[in-house]
């Protein structure tokens, strides 16, 4: 590809990403819902098998595993918890995530930390059952304290 090119792709790709940081509250609001919504299915399916509930697949598992590894850091790099996206739509998002967005960013990278063990967890039962235990309370952690019943 000619340099031209790419330096347009770039400042394209670019623009697009300024946009969606900047992207109104009622839509960052929405996308951190269904950024939970899709972790919860996949975290759900991991936790069928952690469980026995539905028979161990390494495909299965690795393809869920890799959706939650890629998808968990988007919503807070992407602004979705961000200044201003206290409101704007229904929000169940705590007011101390905007009062004390240090602490969330906190509780919220040990679920990037531990969604980012998951790959290497997910090709054998006994490894990801303790994998699935450790995400789960990260997702607790944090609702108990950000997230309104
Ligand atoms: C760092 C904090 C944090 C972590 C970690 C976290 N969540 Fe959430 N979650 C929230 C907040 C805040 C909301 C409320 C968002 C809103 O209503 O704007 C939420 C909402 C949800 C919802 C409801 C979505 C909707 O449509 O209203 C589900 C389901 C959910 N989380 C599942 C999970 C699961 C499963 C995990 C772990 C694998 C997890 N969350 C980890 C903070 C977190």
């Amino acid at each position: 590809m000619k340099i031209k090119h790419l330096a347009a792709l770039l400042g394209a790709c670019l623009s697009i990403g300024t946009a969606f940081a900047q992207a109104k509250p009622e839509s960052q609001i929405e996308y951190r819902k269904s950024a939970m919504t899709v972790t919860a299915r996949s975290f759900g399916v991991l936790g069928a098998m952690a469980k026995g509930d539905i028979p161990f697949n390494k495909e299965v598992a690795t393809r869920h595993a890799n959706l939650l590894a890629n998808l968990s850091d988007l919503p807070l790099s992407a602004g979705a918890f961000g200044p201003g996206t206290d409101k704007g739509a229904p929000t169940k998002a705590d007011p101390k995530v905007f009062s004390e967005p240090e602490k969330f960013k906190a509780a919220y990278e040990k679920f990037t930390a531990a969604t980012h063990g998951l790959p290497a967890a997910a090709g054998d039962l006994a490894t990801l059952k303790v994998a699935v235990a450790d995400l789960g309370k990260t997702c607790k952690g944090c609702h108990d304290d950000y997230r309104m019943k």
